[in-house]
């Protein structure tokens, strides 16, 4: 009966909700009352999948409703690209969810706040103070290194029978966050770095479980086993993060700022970082300092790491390309000595690996939500403000008139006929525009130092009787490659084990 009034109740209330006649040009799924399109999205399918299927019969561009909500599909680049980079600004919102409002403590983040001048400033600030370890300093590359370094060691010494690689790679960039946001470096099997690994993964489990919360925020109020166990994480991650936090501002000094949450801490008492008496807003408050931490880890270990898994596993299933690699490697800067950032340009072939990796399995397959600020368009279609959009990222990577054979793992479609690398405008994996990802610097860094130091020095097999790696994948907060189990060679030179 309880359920029959609030599905009533909750009907009249949103069904009326919003329909402009703008929106009839645009095809959409059906719908229901209450429900929405929800009936019409089963099937198990997950959703790139799924909005790539239904690409096929509604065109690339369809709408359809999340229960009470709007949302416009893209499956297309040109699409994608007018509403990241051309009309970046109009779309640029996020929409309020009850699990990334959690998260966030109300979007006090970059990744879940809407677009505002404050925002804007907080961005900035991220975006700044990676690029102070990078640019002009070899201080990033150093923390990648380092931690390459132990993990190699830490492979080399591995299980000659065949391992899965998961927790090592995770450890290993795990740790280099920890350096970049609180100068912290663990040693392997460190009590607070199991402690972030586990809150991490516990976060990452619940938020891909989320679901039907984010669809109708009322259902909060009903006991909820995932929403109690991400608040148990969260609880966790700030109890650290606030120690941090606290023992930093007791360290603080007028120089450089030395990670992270120093540069933050001393963006807080600078320009628009201040409480301002003109604007509504608070400035960069503690709040938004430990959100923006937490976040270094949501967004980037999860990411990098699977990334690297991908690419291994592919790898594995192409010991050709594993082999063509380690060829340029040898050519160029042979096993003598470590491989640097200044060798990129010399590697196009290694590059163009990660980024057939990146584009056969983006690791965020329809990005984060965005939202339209005002009245805009699409595709010359009216959209109104406040309507939700999915830039279906998987179905642009697999777009068959931009790809040739989309399903084939070809690392030679990123380079031209001397060899020289070349970015197709369908190529897109860390979006685009005023949302693009802040750490695609630091990731591309990582991913570079990563394998090209790992194929220097190793091999990669498939252990003796066993399968070669899932390449379906299943979709959490990021799309991963299922467990699979590696066995590793050293190449010459290496045979030690790096020590
Ligand atoms: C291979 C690694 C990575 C991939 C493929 C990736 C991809 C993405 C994508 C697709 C988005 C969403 C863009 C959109 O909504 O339009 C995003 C946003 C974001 N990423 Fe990454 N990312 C990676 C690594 C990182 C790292 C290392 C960090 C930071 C330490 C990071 C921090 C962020 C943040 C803060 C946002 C939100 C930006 C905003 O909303 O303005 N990411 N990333």
């Amino acid at each position: 009966m309880l359920t029959l009034v609030v599905l009533f109740l909750t009907t009249c209330q949103l069904v009326p909700e919003t329909e402009p006649s703008a929106r009839g040009s645009i095809p959409c799924l059906p719908r229901l009352p209450f429900l929405g399109s929800l009936p019409w999205l089963g099937g198990g399918l997950p959703p790139h999948l799924l909005f790539t299927q239904m690409s096929h019969r509604y065109g690339p561009l369809f709408g359809l409703y999340l229960g009470p909500h709007y949302t416009v599909v893209i499956n297309s680049h040109q699409h994608a690209r007018e509403v990241l980079m051309q009309k970046g600004k109009d779309f640029a919102g996020r929409p309020s969810m009850v699990t990334t409002n959690l998260l966030t403590r109300g979007g006090k983040d970059i990744a879940f706040s809407d677009y505002t001048p404050l925002w804007k400033y907080h961005r900035r600030l991220v975006h700044n103070s990676f690029t102070l370890f990078g640019e002009g300093t070899t201080r990033l590359q150093d923390i990648v290194l380092s931690e390459v370094d132990s993990l190699c060691v830490e492979l080399l010494s591995s299980e000659k029978q065949g391992f899965d690689p998961s927790s090592a790679v995770t450890r290993a960039v795990t740790n280099i966050i920890c350096t970049l946001v609180f100068s912290a470096t663990y040693r392997h099997g460190d009590a607070e770095l199991q402690e972030v690994i586990q809150y991490n993964n516990g976060i990452v489990e619940t938020i891909a479980r989320g679901g039907l919360v984010d669809i109708y925020p009322w259902l909060k109020v009903f006991p909820n086993k995932s929403l109690s166990k991400l608040k148990k994480c969260i609880t966790i991650r700030d109890q650290l993060l606030t120690r941090k936090l606290q023992e930093h501002k007791l360290s603080r000094s007028d120089g450089d700022p030395c990670d992270l949450l120093d540069a933050l801490l001393k963006g807080q008492t600078s320009g628009q970082g201040q409480k301002s008496s003109e604007s509504k807003d608070d400035g960069i408050t503690d709040d938004h300092v430990l959100m923006t931490a937490a976040e270094a880890f949501g967004a980037g270990v999860e990411t990098t790491s699977t990334t690297l898994l991908w690419i291994l596993a592919y790898l594995l299933h192409h010991p050709e390309v594993q082999e063509r690699v380690q060829k340029e490697l040898d050519e160029h800067v042979g096993s003598e000595r470590t491989v640097t950032i200044s060798d990129r340009g010399q590697l196009p072939y290694l590059n163009s690996v990660i980024n057939e990796g990146m584009r056969i399995r983006p690791v965020s397959p329809v990005l984060i939500p965005h939202t339209a600020m005002t009245n805009s368009s699409i595709g010359g279609h009216a959209v109104s403000q406040g309507t939700r959009v999915l830039v279906n990222m998987w179905s642009i990577h697999h777009d068959p008139h931009h790809w040739d054979k989309p399903d084939l793992f070809n690392p030679e479609r990123f380079l031209d006929h001397h060899g020289q690398q070349v970015t197709p405008s369908s190529f897109l994996p860390f979006g685009a525009g005023p949302r693009v990802c802040v750490g695609k610097s630091l990731a591309r860094l990582e991913l570079f130092l990563f394998l090209s130091s790992l194929l220097q020095r190793m091999s990669f097999r498939v252990p003796r009787g066993a399968p070669l790696p899932n390449l379906q994948g299943r979709l959490g907060v990021v799309l991963q490659p299922l467990p699979f189990k590696v066995v590793v060679i050293p190449r010459a030179g290496w045979e030690d084990g790096g020590k």
